[in-house]
């Protein structure tokens, strides 16, 4: 599988503030946010089709400390861009049971509000043409250079957000591409995009089909009903779906979910080249955002790593007791508050880094392709040093 090679998931992640254009209720738990981006900062939040971004919040903690939470989101929408050279960048936000920056946003954000949005990121894009180059087919609709596809996506919950860009983007952009949408939720009232997704089915009736799976509601088709697990997975993808010369499957929601779409894809024999997958996930609960800023008493007799890392072409080294099992991203975070990260999970592979010198075990990788490993590259929030020294540059 190529490593994505466009602009827009190269660039060096920045933050930026932006006002809240318009904030829309999607469920009774889920609202969707659009952001103004002024043209001056265009270039920072230009995207692709099933890309995310993280945003920065400061909100007291339980005895009324400021702190700062980071939370991604999936872009829903197509690119688009104004007249003016203005543009906008529209997210979903759905709320976590025990999620704070979520239920905050679902009950408190309104138009005017700023907020501070990362620049786009993220590798769960069509790498089969069609997607990467969206913003001509959108703005030139007649132009059929991209190629004709067949799609398959699979997503549940709040995972149908980066699916529904993907989904408007891969049938705009050529008049032969078929796609299949299985949409697993608890019950109707759950489905985020409902109306959005009856528009697009009734836009494309012929190339595209939409599938809902409801867990805990009962639908005509017995199919359509309950968990869905490889029994229904492997009847859907015979009878509903024609799941022969796929060019390639998306799969978003929880880790079981996706997991066991990948199994059974692959019993079936697809090609892992043709999978793309995103996790929804939390991250995990020693994420940075408890440790930033804990200081780390060092005594002189005691054993420490020697963590050296490069961001933005400057290069600061760190000690890390052995004792402390830090991560390279929290011991970078505790001199450097700008370096990149996101879920702080091992699922966004914003906090990659590429290994220079020494060595690390990671705990959990969700983001990196195996090629970007045979490169050398490691998730920082995941990496423990395994030896004395380590070196680590972000901007490799
Ligand atoms: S911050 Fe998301 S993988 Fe490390």
């Amino acid at each position: 599988m190529s490593i994505p090679d466009t602009a827009a998931a190269r660039r060096r992640v920045s933050f930026h503030s932006l006002t809240v254009k318009e904030v829309r209720r999607l469920t009774e738990d889920a609202i969707e946010v659009t952001f103004a981006v002024p043209a001056q900062l265009a270039g920072h939040y230009d995207y692709l089709p099933g890309q995310y971004v993280a945003l920065r919040v400061h909100m007291p903690d339980a005895s009324g400390r400021d702190r700062e939470l980071r939370r991604s989101y999936s872009i829903c929408a197509v690119p688009v861009q104004f007249a003016d050279g203005s543009s906008e960048l529209t997210i979903a936000i759905k709320r976590d049971i025990g999620g704070e920056f979520s239920t905050w946003a679902n009950a408190e954000l309104a138009a005017g509000a700023v907020m501070d949005v990362m620049s786009p990121m993220g590798a769960f894009i069509s790498r089969k043409g069609a997607a990467s180059n969206v913003l001509n087919s959108m703005n030139h609709p007649g132009d059929l250079s991209n190629k004709a596809g067949n799609y398959v996506a699979i997503a549940a919950g709040s995972g149908i957000t980066p699916v529904m860009a993907l989904a408007r983007s891969l049938l705009a952009a050529n008049s032969g591409t078929r796609l299949d949408l299985v949409y697993a939720n608890k019950a109707t009232m759950d489905v985020m995009f409902l109306e959005e997704l009856a528009d697009l089915k009734d836009r494309y009736p012929q190339r595209f089909a939409l599938h809902h799976v409801l867990t805990r509601e009962q639908r005509i088709a017995p199919i359509l009903s309950g968990r869905l697990d490889a029994e229904k997975l492997e009847f859907l993808l015979g009878t509903a779906i024609h799941a022969e010369g796929i060019d390639e499957w998306f799969l978003c929601g929880p880790f079981e979910l996706v997991q066991l779409c990948r199994d059974v894809l692959a019993a079936r024999g697809v090609q892992r080249d043709n999978i793309r997958f995103e996790l929804f996930t939390t991250g995990r609960p020693d994420s940075p955002e408890g440790q930033r800023g804990r200081p780390v008493m060092i005594d002189s007799s005691e054993e420490t790593y020697k963590i050296r890392f490069t961001l933005d072409g400057l290069t600061t080294e760190i000690l890390s007791p052995v004792h402390a099992r830090e991560s390279v991203l929290n011991a970078a975070l505790r001199v450097r508050p700008d370096v990149p990260f996101a879920c702080a999970g091992g699922v966004c592979g914003t906090c990659r880094a590429k290994l220079v010198a020494g060595n690390v075990t990671m705990d959990e990788n969700y983001a990196l392709e195996p090629e970007e490993l045979d490169a050398g590259y490691v998730l920082t929030c995941q990496s423990h040093p395994t030896t004395p020294e380590v070196t680590v540059d972000y901007d490799g």
